[in-house]
């Protein structure tokens, strides 16, 4: 039996913060700065959230029986987020129906592709599960860490995904901790080929669906063919290009001895509390002026 050392810090909490966004104002159709592409590429990810989080969820709970003490507290905190999380990109999708788009063909897509990864044994659903996580966590540091990203999007969406990218680098090593127990009688050989196998499986599917889903959001904005794609492409992997940003990161997943944790980016959480501290400040403001 080969032993394993789990580096996710010590002192790490995994604290769901129950918000809601978007509930008040009025659906916008172009949220994100009035950029087709832009808002395009955002609402095809959310798409997949409500669906493909209540997986995440479904898959890593399957092996939490015999979890050490501390990592099924941890995988608590991880499910307890992503339902939240599932809910707000529910109410984000449905702003997204009522301003005019049609999302059935994106969650049809996700339905399809999970329903593959379903048939097969519940460990190929711990990897994707692993793979995709360390996707959420790369694309989350770099939504944290580049506010160009963000920039010109209606501020209660950008707070939306702000929120659930610093949700997303807290539970990062979870999924990836789980895997580590459940395969921890497997040869290093044996795990390294599978999550490589599966995190490109999920890769391609990744990039392929999500570009697909983008565009087919773009084509019900009147925007189509050669004008979406390049219109697309560049804002995925050139200007501010997401894509080609998470590259590195991304490989790192397939050295010997990666973990989420080998890079701690826990300064983005602290600098996202706060200006969450300072957006959140005038509540209980208001409740002692009432008191008084
Ligand atoms: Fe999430
Ligand atoms: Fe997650």
């Amino acid at each position: 039996m080969t032993t394993t050392t789990l580096p996710t810090p010590a002192d790490l909490t995994i604290t769901p913060r129950d918000r809601k966004f978007g509930r008040e104002t009025p659906a916008q159709r172009l949220w994100h700065g009035g950029r087709v592409e832009a808002t395009a590429i955002y609402n095809a990810l959310s798409s997949t959230f409500p669906l493909g989080e209540a997986f995440f969820v479904e898959s890593v709970r399957k092996f939490r029986d015999g979890a050490p003490p501390k990592l099924a507290e941890e995988i608590k905190g991880f499910t307890t987020q992503e339902a939240i999380h599932s809910r707000e990109h529910d109410a984000f999708n449905r702003r997204a129906t009522d301003a005019g788009y049609d999302l059935t063909k994106l969650e049809e897509q996700v339905a399809r592709r999970l329903s593959i990864t379903k048939s097969k044994p519940p460990i190929v659903s711990l990897a994707a599960t692993m793979a995709l996580e360390h996707f959420t966590a790369i694309l989350a540091h770099q939504l944290l860490k580049n506010a160009g990203h963000l920039d010109g999007a209606d501020p209660e969406a950008a707070d939306l995904w702000r929120w659930h990218a610093c949700e997303e680098i807290e539970h990062k090593g979870v999924a990836y901790d789980t895997w580590l127990h459940a395969t921890r009688d497997w040869t290093r050989w044996k795990r390294w080929s599978v999550k490589a196998r599966v995190m490109l499986y999920v890769t391609r599917n990744f990039v392929v669906d999500r570009t697909a889903g983008a565009l087919e959001l773009m084509r019900q904005d009147g925007v189509t063919e050669l004008n979406a794609w390049a219109r697309l492409l560049w804002y995925l992997w050139v200007r501010p290009g997401v894509f080609s940003k998470i590259g590195g990161a991304w490989l790192k997943f397939f050295l010997p001895g990666f973990h989420p944790w080998n890079e701690d980016d826990r300064d983005l959480l602290r600098r996202y509390e706060a200006s969450a501290a300072a957006l959140t400040a005038p509540a209980p403001l208001k409740k002692v002026r009432n008191a008084a």
